[in-house]
């Protein structure tokens, strides 16, 4: 197993699906979940700062996430919202529902149950959120925290909107980035940090495949590497170490 852990913008997604593939394993995306009880909430007409309401509401989500690292596959009630819980009134609620202890508790107790299954049943799997190396699965063998600098983070968030349809700039990212990044490390439940033992991969100046190559080196190191294909060769891990 490996946890993924970091701010937005920081590559974290691209990262771990990518891996996920390279490592032939499942991957699991816990902000999704996060996301999809957000539109719950928002869907029934709850405030999403009202802590005791959106507690209650969390028990109740009729929700289904897939591992499958090409296609991870999210639904509401069997309705696909892959597409929906990326929207702005989702992102805008996320960080408050998010810090809900109820709503962590039963996200958390779920994510746990995922990761034992795979990792009884096909073997690896690649997770990413916020605070899976400190809170969800502090065992893991080996635990990355990705960075990037507040600018880059804006500038890739703008650019994935504007790809999805959704109209951007890259002030009004930056201003979105950086109010998640403070409700998200000041929440009394779980805060966003890195555990005392993962590995910090500053992305700022680096492409997608050279954190992969640097990802997969580290795996390589854990033993976490199974059958994988090896490094291509010129490859580098631009500078990280274990
Ligand atoms: O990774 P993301 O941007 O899709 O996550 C959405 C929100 O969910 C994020 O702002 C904080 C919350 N989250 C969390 O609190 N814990 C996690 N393990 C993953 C996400």
């Amino acid at each position: 197993m490996v946890a993924l852990d970091g701010p937005s913008g920081t590559g974290k997604t691209t990262v771990a699906r990518k891996l996920a593939g390279r490592l032939s394993a499942r991957y699991l995306d816990t902000g999704a979940m996060y996301r999809v009880v957000t539109l719950a909430v928002l869907r029934a007409g709850t405030n999403p700062d009202d802590l005791g309401a959106v507690g209650h509401l969390a028990h109740d989500v009729e929700f289904s996430l897939g591992t499958d690292p090409e296609k991870p596959d999210v639904r509401l009630a069997g309705e696909d919202v892959a597409a929906e819980i990326r929207g702005p009134e989702v992102t805008r609620a996320v960080s408050a529902v998010s810090s809900v202890p109820q709503v962590r508790e039963v996200l958390v107790a779920r994510q746990r149950r995922m990761i034992a299954d795979v990792l009884a049943d096909t073997g690896g799997i690649v997770v990413e959120g916020r605070d899976i190396g400190t809170t969800v699965a502090p065992e893991s063998p080996l635990k990355v925290y990705l960075t990037a600098s507040a600018d880059v983070r804006a500038a890739r968030r703008s650019n994935q909107d504007t790809a999805a349809g959704r109209s951007s700039s890259v002030e009004a990212a930056r201003e979105s980035v950086e109010r998640r990044d403070r409700l998200d490390s000041t929440r009394a439940a779980s805060p966003l940090r890195a555990a005392e033992d993962a590995v910090p991969v500053d992305t700022s100046e680096l492409t997608i495949d050279q954190v992969i190559v640097a990802l997969t080196e580290l795996a390589r190191r854990r033993g976490l590497l199974g059958d994988c294909p090896a490094a291509p060769a010129g490859a580098t891990g631009a500078g990280v170490t274990t």
